[in-house]
């Protein structure tokens, strides 16, 4: 089971480093793979108060190292020993990141040997005009041939920030529809998680792990939302016997 959070840019330096006062006696589960997307320039400093941790970058540039100011490279990020990289997530696609700049991105991140978190999701016009289908099939044809290491999230747009959850149904509907497109492959649900729907979400078979924005900036929820993932964990490990 993956739980990974997304600080996105609402994470300030001092409430990282309460989460991570807070979060310092937690032992991680090695059933549940926890990780933060958290911002490049917290990472080293979480990093080194957390260190059973793991933490992930949340873009990265299209460009090789050079001339892009105020960019930060895929071979920058690994150097800093950092082996994750959140791609695709609809705030940066709606800041203007096409398929075709995602597709250099990902090209990046493999040369730089990160393993991606991409995401893909449909805004609520897509959905009410009969687009879910078509829209995720053009989000998730760069990962057709990609060989770098992948998980899938699947974030509805309209469901993010939201407090708006996709219900039961649609999101094993879409994780099944991924699932066979890419059956090898961990897919994660996203969008307004929290302790209160995240068991439910998880005790879905097609649901890998969950992908936790605002929920994941305070420990206290975080924590709650990892217990339940080690209980999904177990539960699946006991039927897996
Ligand atoms: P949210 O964000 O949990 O606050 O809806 C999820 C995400 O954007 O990854």
């Amino acid at each position: 089971m993956k739980l990974f959070g997304n600080w996105k840019m609402a994470q300030s330096r001092q409430g990282a480093q309460s989460f991570a006062a807070d979060a310092s006696g937690y032992r991680p589960d090695p059933l549940v793979e926890s990780l933060i997307f958290a911002s490049c320039l917290q990472i080293p400093e979480m990093m080194e108060r957390l260190k059973d941790w793991s933490f992930g970058a949340q873009d990265c540039s299209a460009e090789l190292p050079g001339p892009y100011t105020g960019q930060v490279s895929a071979r920058e990020i690994s150097e800093f020993g950092v082996k994750d990289l959140l791609l695709g997530h609809s705030e940066c696609r709606a800041a203007g990141q096409s398929e075709e700049l995602l597709k250099r991105k990902l090209e990046r991140a493999k040369e730089a040997s990160l393993r991606l978190c991409y995401c893909v999701g449909e805004s609520l016009q897509e959905r009410e005009e009969g687009r879910l289908w078509d829209c995720l099939s053009r989000q998730l044809e760069n990962l057709e041939n990609c060989s770098a290491e992948f998980c899938i999230a699947y974030e509805p747009v309209w469901a993010i920030g939201t407090g708006k959850t996709a219900s039961l149904e649609r999101i094993a509907e879409v994780h099944l529809w991924i699932q066979a497109k890419f059956p090898k492959v961990p897919i994660l649900y996203g969008g307004s998680v929290k302790p209160e729907n995240s068991a439910e979400i998880m005790g879905l078979e097609s649901v890998g792990g969950l992908l936790v924005g605002t929920a994941s900036l305070k420990w206290e929820s975080l924590e709650k939302i990892l217990e339940l993932a080690s209980l999904e964990a177990q539960k699946r490990r006991q039927r897996a016997k």
